[in-house]
């Protein structure tokens, strides 16, 4: 299986990604994690909707959630509009979101992002991305719904691994998510470039 948005068809464009790869994730395998039981097809609450990032999204506070991520810095409605569409064309980037229907409102998201390679029988490696929730949603779980949600997508677009950077308190919760510190591997190494941000 190809690691692409496109997978299952054609979809709407004005998603990221095709909705459809959200249906029928392999909840089971990590229901241990989550008490009580949710899903992003049965996020517990009917105004929790998990879906793709669609490029109306800028005007349900995409940025507002972000900012409480890192800097983002003034980003306009046709910049955002722009790297989104670069993103689809791309396809391998799998911007995942939680709304909350009631207030038209963006309140998490998480990102998935696919690699090609050639090693691992030209195999398809994910990574984990820019995990946030709004900080007056937070302790409801949410955060791991969203992880899981990526997770599992990944699973489901047959990456061989996938892999996150977190800060040292945030290691308890992604290993109760079944991520793990591997001995011997569990170096993130940075070089950073001079920037205006
Ligand atoms: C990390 C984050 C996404 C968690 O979202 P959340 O919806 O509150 O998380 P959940 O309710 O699903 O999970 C809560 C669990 O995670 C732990 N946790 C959540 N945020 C934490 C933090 N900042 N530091 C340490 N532990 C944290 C809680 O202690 C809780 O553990 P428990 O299940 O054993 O009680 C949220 O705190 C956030 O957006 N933080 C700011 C952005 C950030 O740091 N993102 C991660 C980048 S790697």
């Amino acid at each position: 299986m190809v690691a692409n948005n496109r997978q299952n068809g054609d979809f709407h464009p004005s998603y990221l990604y095709n909705p459809e790869l959200l249906v029928g994730l392999d909840w089971k395998s990590v229901q241990h994690s989550l008490k009580p039981s949710i899903t992003n097809e049965d996020p517990g609450e009917d105004y929790f909707l998990v879906r793709p990032l669609r490029i109306d999204d800028y005007d349900k506070g995409f940025l507002q959630l972000i900012v409480q991520l890192t800097t983002v810095g003034d980003i306009t409605k046709a910049q955002f509009e722009a790297q989104f569409l670069k993103m689809q064309k791309a396809g391998c980037y799998f911007v995942t979101v939680i709304e909350d229907i009631r207030h038209s409102k963006i309140i998490g998201s998480a990102t998935l992002v696919t690699e090609l390679k050639f090693i691992h029988q030209c195999g398809n490696r994910a990574r984990l991305e820019d995990v946030v929730v709004n900080n007056t949603y937070r302790g409801k779980q949410l955060g791991k719904l969203i992880v899981l949600t990526v997770t599992l997508l990944a699973k489901k677009l047959e990456c061989y691994k996938m892999s996150l950077d977190c800060k040292d308190p945030l290691i308890p919760f992604y290993k109760s998510l079944g991520y793990m510190l591997e001995p011997g591997n569990a170096n993130t190494m940075i070089l950073r470039y001079e920037s205006k941000l």
